[in-house]
């Protein structure tokens, strides 16, 4: 893996938190809304890495279900790869379960995957790929 791609945080209101993070990171956002997984993010790059903010826009995203069992904060940790299909092979081989095997289009340009939690000692591992432009 190339690099911590971002952190993603989990936020009930993402106009609020977006407001939040702008004053605590010094920092400009970029807001965008992911139909396709019912989530709107906000992206501020620090250095070479970024803070991804994650709310639900609809009512049965995984965002959604997960808020209603946990609070606010923390909930993944996304890695840059090369090749996002040479990485599923490799994981797999390793016995680690992948949660969709089709990457799917997420925010920020990128092909991602998340892994089973279960298999990386309860961490959301994020892996992404750039979709080439
Ligand atoms: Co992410």
């Amino acid at each position: 893996m190339k690099k911590i791609s971002h952190i993603g945080i989990a936020v009930a209101d993402i106009h609020k938190s977006s407001i939040l993070f702008s004053d605590i990171l010094q920092t400009n956002y970029d807001l965008e809304e992911v139909p396709e997984e019912g989530v709107i993010t906000s992206f501020f790059k620090i250095g070479e890495t970024k803070i991804e903010l994650v709310a639900s826009n609809q009512e049965n995203s995984a965002i959604t279900k997960y808020l209603k069992r946990n609070n606010e904060g923390m909930h993944h940790i996304a890695f840059d790869v090369d090749d996002i299909k040479q990485e599923i092979t490799r994981l797999k081989e390793k016995g680690i379960r992948i949660l969709n095997e089709e990457p799917r289009i997420g925010s920020d340009n990128k092909l991602i995957i998340f892994l089973h939690p279960k298999d990386t000692n309860g961490v959301l591992i994020e892996i992404c790929q750039k979709i080439k432009d």
